[in-house]
């Protein structure tokens, strides 16, 4: 293990469970449907669990991606919500947005974007995460499907970074506090 590490969180085998888990149930939620699925991945956290959710759910599907970042209060508005890559769709009526993320920390992000998918007409917007923090929600917000609920404690790996290092790492894990405090 990386010496930056201080344990494995979720390691290699449970992220397999919960993609199979979550997969089958977004598969089950999603079939016999007249709209069409889009995979709305938020980079660049989601790119790991997007990909393994792409092989895994038995159903068609299209793929796009938004890079936001969000601040300020606001589960009301989505005017908190700084857009620097956004989906490449006019007319979202026919489309059921899947927002795919890592993690959920204060909520923000995924609060103020599923208010603006709304905005913008989609038909319907649900999320996945594949971590979630609840201890440090800012403002209310749960995901649709929920892979694990995680301590506050900082994790890294499968997407997950800290100053754009360990996104590559196959596992999740907590990094040493020596690490961020430097
Ligand atoms: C992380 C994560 C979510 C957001 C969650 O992204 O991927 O998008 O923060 O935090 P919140 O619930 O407090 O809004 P980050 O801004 O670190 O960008 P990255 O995915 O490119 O690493």
């Amino acid at each position: 293990m990386n010496q930056d590490l201080k344990a494995i969180l979720v390691d290699e085998d449970e992220i397999q469970q919960i993609v199979k888990r979550i997969s089958k149930q977004i598969t089950d939620d999603y079939k016999g449907r007249d709209t069409k699925l889009l995979l709305l991945g938020i980079l660049k956290g989601s790119v790991v669990f997007m990909a393994d959710l792409m092989r895994n759910i038995d159903l068609p599907f299209e793929i796009d991606f938004m890079k936001v970042s969000s601040y300020g209060a606001g589960s009301k508005s989505s005017g908190n919500l700084k857009i620097t890559l956004d989906i490449k769709r006019d007319d979202l009526s026919n489309i059921d947005i899947l927002i795919v993320e890592d993690i959920i920390d204060s909520g923000r992000t995924l609060s103020n974007l599923t208010q603006y998918l709304k905005e913008k007409g989609a038909n319907s917007v649900s999320t996945v995460t594949l971590l979630d923090k609840p201890s440090r929600r800012e403002v209310e917000y749960n995901a649709t499907y929920t892979g694990k609920t995680i301590p506050d404690e900082f994790v890294v790996g499968y997407g997950l970074d800290y100053a754009e290092n360990y996104r590559y790492l196959p596992y999740v894990a907590i990094l040493k506090s020596e690490v961020y405090s430097k």
